[in-house]
């Protein structure tokens, strides 16, 4: 972690994993060391250079497959970040699959990478969406879900898409079972993964989606690299989002040949030490182990849950179950602006987000303009929690409530 004081003078305290995470000395050598000794564009070079890139390359694509539970590395498609991968789908699968009348369902808790690339659809198309509603603790309505899956005479559903992890309010949805509804209601099921799979095991053969979004940002890798796993056969039927170099077998002045995936869905030259440096993220992370990452957040999250819960003041969104509550604690406290709070946050090193998060509908469903939310991630510990909850008191005292 940073070692630099803050402008307070104070140890920085850093609490906004879920915004991105810092990165470890391995990730930033391994893209030093590809920078430096291996760098050559990918997949084009008949010289030694780049066919050693182009191992790389390929390698982190394979230690995404296997840290997602994949079937096959070649489901794995290369792109910037969830956001991109989510509109991937949306513009090539949903053009190509949804039309007029039918439905799209997703969830009240998304981020709006989950729902902007579905509302700009079924826009254009003529296809209706809607969301499923949430609770006042912050879980997912699953009557509401059940009756949304419901058969409705002329408006099929085409596609359910779910967060695993509400970055606003931290919930943990049961993905695995809400993939199995989307499936037995005749949809595909599309998983946005962005806030779980750097923080929790997961396995998409055990989640059964189609498709699943993911950032590298978010799991210590760099930014502007994430990836869209989608199932083999929906990948290979789909057009491509973007066309160009790289995705072609053959161009003519008449046409082109689309390449095989997930080459097809990479056009142009892609972010081939940022691909590197997130296969050295995802070792990092193995070698921890995701079920110890989960524990570790779990038991953060339980202290800082006990530590805030009971304060006057002091509103906490989300489930307080910790089996379905990820190291995510959205703060609202009475007549203190979040931004306000953050800012008196700050001046005690402790660094957090205020905002809306992205994630504007969850403010509507509790009425309120914004949070403050603390993330954890494997580098937080009992004293950063301790942080947080002195950092409450000294806003109460600030501000006099
Ligand atoms: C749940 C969720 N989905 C999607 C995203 C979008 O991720 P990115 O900005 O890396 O595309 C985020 C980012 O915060 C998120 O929290």
């Amino acid at each position: 972690m940073y070692e630099e004081p803050t402008r307070s003078g104070k140890r920085l305290v850093f609490l906004d994993a879920a915004a991105s995470a810092p990165k470890p000395r391995v990730v930033i050598d391994a893209v030093a060391d590809m920078y430096s000794h291996h760098y050559a564009n990918v997949h084009r070079g008949i010289y030694e250079l780049s066919e050693d890139a182009t191992a790389r390359f390929e390698g982190a694509r394979r230690a995404v497959a296997r840290f997602l539970g994949a079937p096959s590395e070649r489901e794995v498609v290369f792109v910037r970040n969830a956001t991109e991968a989510i509109n991937l789908v949306a513009y090539s699968w949903g053009r190509a699959n949804v039309g007029p009348g039918d439905r799209i369902v997703t969830t009240q808790l998304e981020h709006h990478a989950n729902i902007v690339p579905w509302q700009q659809l079924c826009r254009e198309v003529g296809a209706t969406l809607e969301y499923v509603a949430i609770t006042d603790d912050g879980r997912l309505d699953m009557d509401d879900l059940r009756a949304r899956l419901e058969p409705r005479a002329g408006q099929p559903l085409r596609l359910l898409a779910v967060a695993q992890v509400s970055n606003a309010l931290g919930t943990i949805n049961p993905v695995a079972e809400i993939t199995e509804m989307a499936h037995a209601a005749g949809a595909l099921a599309l998983v946005d993964a962005a806030q779980s799979a750097p923080h929790m095991p997961i396995d998409i053969k055990e989640i059964g989606c189609d498709f699943l979004a993911v950032s590298g940002h978010k799991m210590l890798g760099p930014s502007g690299i994430g990836a869209l796993w989608g199932r083999r056969e929906l990948l290979e039927a789909m057009p491509p989002f973007m066309t160009g170099g790289s995705m072609i077998l053959r161009v003519t002045l008449e046409g082109a040949e689309w390449n095989s995936v997930p080459h097809k869905f990479e056009a142009g030259t892609p972010a081939i030490a940022e691909a590197v440096g997130w296969g050295a993220a995802i070792g990092y992370l193995e070698s921890l182990g995701m079920d110890r990452v989960r524990e570790h957040e779990r038991y953060l999250f339980e202290h800082a849950w006990k530590a805030l819960s009971g304060v006057e003041g002091v509103r906490l969104l989300g489930p307080a179950d910790p089996e379905i509550h990820a190291g995510v604690i959205s703060i609202v406290m009475d007549e203190i602006h979040p931004h306000d709070v953050a800012t008196i946050f700050d001046s005690e090193g402790v660094a957090v987000r205020a905002g809306h998060h992205c994630a504007q509908p969850v403010m509507i469903r509790y009425d309120i303009p914004a949070t403050t939310r603390a993330s954890f991630y494997v580098y937080n510990d009992l004293d950063d929690v301790e942080a947080l909850a002195g950092a409450v008191q000294t806003a109460r005292t600030v501000f006099g409530v």
